[in-house]
């Protein structure tokens, strides 16, 4: 047993929560669109107008705030107008992202209308790729535009007479990278290529706010991006796998590393703030942290599918407690992704299979609003080999919604039970509801054979001032 005291005052608010720390990731890429979000009318799986409704059902019950689509390294050859007007006639077309055949059957107007189906903001990335400024803005219009022109009366004459009011669009993803369709030969070149697309999507619409390729691993192109295109975007995206190497990577370094993405995202905030004092750049511009996930092996291409387990579920929600930390400077972020690809759910015939990492989503949809609360967590540590840092077994972050307060506590610990002294000022506890996902150890995980084997479980804590919250755990107490 490992002892530690979290404390917090109710008064010391660190920022509003932003709820769009809680967003999606979904894209054209192996089974994530076709056969996870639709399946089409005709299909015996049952589904709402093609939607799956199996999924979702799933997805709206974690509360996604925002969702990215179509990619993703897909949105860099896509064209917009392939998946748009009746069904049948839409072309297929050989995907040059990921070498897969592109049906077209679930495109913009799909894609608004299963987003607000989940009670998610639609938020669309443009080809930046090999796509023109041209095409970007003419997606603008479909989406937004109430005037009489020709592809505001487009989206109409599909049957859509009122604007989808899109407020958010990304320019381009990863176009610092080889792998991507269309990518730039520099940051150079990416920022004038963003200040162009920017400057056509506004003439259209100039209430959208814009997200323009940042890089989590290379500062001096954040530095160029901000320097040539600062003046026309608002949020720098950036994106960040932790990847397990051929022997697995440590569990202990695996729950570090979140640590190291808390800072690395402020330090590329501190870059940003930096480089626009330098350049005399006004506009506010934070981080958008728009892809994130862990990476095994097992997930190649083209379905990038993997079965995540209770060790990834402590790292997700040791990554959305920093998220809520963060939410001043890092107020999007969308999970990379949500079905079948490096997934949170996966799909099996006419079966849903729930993840470990998407109960810890669960948990977190308990707060969508509210004031991030300062906490300080007195805790034993241990040392990652890999990061080379003293790490505290226990991690804690809070919300307050009024006189309630959700805290958030993870044990980092892989076989050790965590007796938590709580030190709360400004709020005398009545009741405490303490729900946990833990599983039996840290591989642990759900199967299409053992679906709900680690479920999200309930506890009634001894007393208020000390509770047992088990190993390998993410915790929620709703404090009131
Ligand atoms: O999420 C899978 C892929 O990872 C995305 O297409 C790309 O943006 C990233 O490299
Ligand atoms: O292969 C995907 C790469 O992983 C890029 O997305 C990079 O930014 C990330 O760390």
């Amino acid at each position: 047993m490992i002892k530690s005291d979290v404390y917090l005052d109710a008064s010391s608010i660190v920022s509003q929560l932003d709820k769009r720390i809680y967003g999606q990731f979904i894209e054209h890429l192996g089974r994530c669109i076709y056969g996870g979000i639709w399946v089409g009318e005709r299909s015996s799986i049952p589904n709402l107008r093609g939607f799956r409704l199996d999924v979702l059902e799933a997805v709206k019950a974690i509360k996604p705030t925002v969702v990215r689509w179509p990619g993703g390294n897909f949105v860099s050859q896509y064209n917009w107008l392939d998946g748009v007007g009746p069904r049948e006639s839409r072309p297929k077309r050989f995907d040059l992202a990921w070498g897969q055949v592109e049906p077209n059957e679930f495109g913009t107007d799909e894609f608004v209308e299963w987003a607000r189906l989940v009670g998610a903001e639609p938020y669309i990335v443009v080809n930046a790729g090999n796509g023109t400024p041209e095409e970007a803005a003419a997606w603008v219009e479909y989406c937004n535009s109430t005037k009489d022109t020709y592809y505001a009366n487009l989206r109409r004459k599909y049957g859509h007479p009122e604007p989808y009011n899109v407020r958010l669009w990304g320019i381009g993803n990863e176009l610092y990278g080889r792998w991507q369709v269309g990518f730039c030969r520099d940051a150079e070149e990416c920022g004038w290529r963003t200040v162009q697309f920017a400057d056509h999507m506004r003439r259209v619409d100039p209430t959208i706010k814009l997200v323009a390729v940042g890089v989590d691993y290379d500062p001096e192109w954040n530095i160029d991006m901000i320097r040539i295109a600062g003046d026309y975007i608002d949020y720098l995206s950036i994106h960040t796998y932790i990847f397990a190497d051929r022997q697995g990577k440590r569990y202990e370094d695996l729950v570090a590393w979140p640590i190291r993405i808390e800072e690395n995202l402020k330090s590329i905030y501190n870059v940003v703030q930096q480089t626009k004092r330098k350049y005399n750049i006004k506009r506010d511009i934070r981080i958008a942290f728009d892809e994130w996930n862990v990476w095994y092996p097992e997930a190649q291409p083209p379905y990038l599918e993997q079965i995540t387990s209770v060790k990834d579920a402590v790292f997700t929600a040791l990554v959305l407690n920093a998220l809520q930390r963060l939410s001043k400077i890092v107020p999007i972020a969308t999970f990379a992704q949500t079905v079948n690809v490096l997934p949170l759910m996966l799909t099996k015939d006419d079966r849903i299979l729930l993840t470990p990492q998407y109960l810890v989503f669960r948990l977190y949809s308990e707060t969508r609003e509210g004031d991030v609360v300062a906490t300080y967590v007195a805790s034993p540590t241990y040392r990652s080999e890999e990061l080379d840092m003293l790490v505290p077994y226990i991690d804690a972050s809070a919300v307050r919604v009024d006189n309630k307060m959700y805290l958030y506590i993870v044990n980092r610990h892989p076989e050790e039970e965590a007796e938590i002294h709580l030190h709360i000022k400004g709020l005398e506890p009545s009741t405490i509801i303490h729900r946990y996902v833990a599983g039996s150890s840290i591989d642990d995980k759900n199967t299409f054979e053992e679906p709900n084997r680690v479920r999200i479980e309930e506890r009634v804590p001894q007393t208020r001032e000390v509770l047992t919250i088990p190993p390998h755990s993410a915790n929620l107490l709703i404090i009131s």
